[in-house]
């Protein structure tokens, strides 16, 4: 099987694949006809088609990607060959869709779809994508009734001044958030929320210490790894060598765990209890390359801080 962009003589398979499924299950609306006598202008408006070939050159199924306001790109128009190939043909064209969006530097990528479509939700899903609200004013379609998005970049890129004074307003507000409650575990859980919400990173969570193991804790974010031995990846060597790591660029950390190929850089903060026993790591992730400094270090180390009356997780 091989992947390839538009050309013009694989446009009649593209418009011959959709009709059949949105024929088969909807109808066919007035904005799929425009859309399908305006595949070159969309082409040149910026827009891709990727199409699965086998062997003998036979479209098995196709996927459009194309521009939207704000640096958004929707995916639409995703068919397969027999409504399902059975090949991983579909899954392919969507995952070229997403590295092409993500070589655009696209901030977003938005699906309008039917809960009808179980097998295209479900690979909306494998690959991340989370169920937000239809927006109707952007989606003419009488059959679109889920909607799903994929946030590409999750950071705003924060001035140095702009990032103390955020860690300012948590940290007060994740002393007394912690403030005698007994159970470490929702200790641990609202302080990643809180960290989560104010400097939205791409993955914020802790590894719970547990024998010569970290074990995923709470965290928010895309699903993760959950056991890292001692010693192992960013968590394991911040644990061993107790002390904080950070990492400009992880694909330079020997070593380094890839829970997520969107994870750029990191900073791993180990938690500390009044015996001095490490009981956690903090972890967070960044989509950018070299996004935390010794502010980072600084505030979180402080943030870990509060969790020095527990003496164990698990
Ligand atoms: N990158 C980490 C693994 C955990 S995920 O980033 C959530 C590491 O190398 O330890």
């Amino acid at each position: 099987m091989k992947i390839v962009p538009f050309s013009p003589e694989l446009k009649n398979d593209f418009v011959e694949l959709n009709k059949v499924w949105i024929s088969a299950m909807f109808r066919i609306e007035t904005a799929d006809i425009e859309e399908f006598s305006n595949i070159e202008k969309a082409i040149e408006n910026g827009a891709q088609i990727f199409f699965a070939l086998d062997d003998k050159k036979n479209v098995l199924a196709c996927c459009m990607i194309r521009p939207c306001a704000n640096n958004e790109w929707e995916i639409l128009k995703f068919a397969a060959k027999g409504m399902s190939t059975g090949t991983g043909a579909g899954s392919a064209c969507f995952k070229a869709c997403i590295d092409y969006a993500k070589q655009q530097n696209a901030d977003k990528i938005i699906i309008v779809s039917n809960k009808k479509l179980s097998q295209a939700l479900h690979i909306y899903r494998k690959f991340g994508f989370a169920e937000v609200p239809v927006d109707k004013t952007k989606f003419p379609f009488e059959r679109g009734d889920i909607a799903f998005e994929l946030v590409l970049k999750h950071e705003n890129i924060m001035t140095k001044s702009e990032k103390i004074s955020i860690y300012e307003t948590v940290l007060p507000q994740i002393e007394s958030l912690v403030l005698g409650v007994k159970y470490g575990i929702s200790s641990l859980a609202n302080i990643a929320a809180v960290l989560q919400r104010s400097l939205n990173f791409f993955w914020t969570g802790f590894y719970v210490v547990e024998g010569d193991t970290l074990l995923l804790g709470p965290f928010q974010g895309d699903v993760a790894c959950i056991k890292i031995p001692k010693g192992k990846g960013v968590c394991g060597t911040a644990w061993q060598e107790r002390k904080t790591i950070v990492v400009e660029d992880v694909e330079k950390f020997p070593g380094h765990i890839a829970c997520s190929s969107l994870s750029k850089s990191e900073i791993v903060v180990p938690v500390f209890s009044a015996s001095g026993e490490i009981t956690a790591v903090l972890d967070i992730d960044s989509d950018r390359l070299a996004t935390f400094d010794d502010t980072d270090k600084m505030y979180l180390e402080k943030v870990v801080e509060v969790l020095k009356g527990y003496e164990r997780f698990v």
